[in-house]
């Protein structure tokens, strides 16, 4: 399916200059937001999930559909302050922020292959930092699915060695 006709691009969103991809068009329509989390499990059936990982927010959205269909957990990489027991964490940046992300200390068991999941990989800051938690806590990073590439932020440079899929991107 042609994904892209279905993230709007919104201008000087969240602040000047940043040509926000908005994928909520997409989430909208039943049969295509179907249609994306099926490619995701479909490429995740042949890795052997065991669980998946997503940052906040919109990583939430993809994975949590993902991790159902597999039928494996799934596991937040949330803000700092946000998980309320024992966190490992990471500073990171991204096309717009800086910010600290965190997961439960007892969220992945070593040697569990783990898919994450994110609507969109801008520069990498997001999917670098959430790489760097769960391969810290012995997770093997199995793959990394996104709806969105914005190639020329080249983000895939940070994720050399590991596998990708990226449903459109944006040039
Ligand atoms: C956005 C997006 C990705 C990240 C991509 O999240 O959902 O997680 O930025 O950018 P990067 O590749 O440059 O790191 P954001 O931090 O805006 O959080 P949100 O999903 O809670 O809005």
């Amino acid at each position: 399916m042609d994904y892209k006709q279905y993230i709007k691009i919104v201008e000087d969103w969240p602040q000047e200059g940043i040509q926000f991809k908005d994928i909520t068009p997409l989430m909208d329509d039943g049969n295509v937001f179907k249609s994306a989390v099926d490619d995701i499990v479909t490429y995740a059936h042949k890795k052997n999930i065991d669980l998946v990982v997503g940052p906040e927010a919109r990583g939430f959205i993809i994975g949590c559909p993902v991790s159902y269909a597999l039928s494996v957990g799934f596991a937040p990489v949330r803000k700092e302050g946000k998980l309320p027991r024992d966190v490992v964490k990471v500073d990171y940046g991204s096309e717009y922020s800086e910010n600290v992300l965190t997961i439960h200390k007892d969220a992945i068991k070593p040697g569990q292959r783990i898919l994450i999941t994110d609507d969109l990989l801008a520069t990498g800051g997001t999917i670098e930092a959430t790489i760097q938690l769960v391969e810290g806590l012995g997770g093997i990073v199995a793959g990394c699915a996104f709806l969105v590439e914005l190639s020329y932020l080249n983000g895939a440079d940070k994720l050399k060695g590991y596998d990708i899929l990226t449903l459109t991107s944006f040039e």
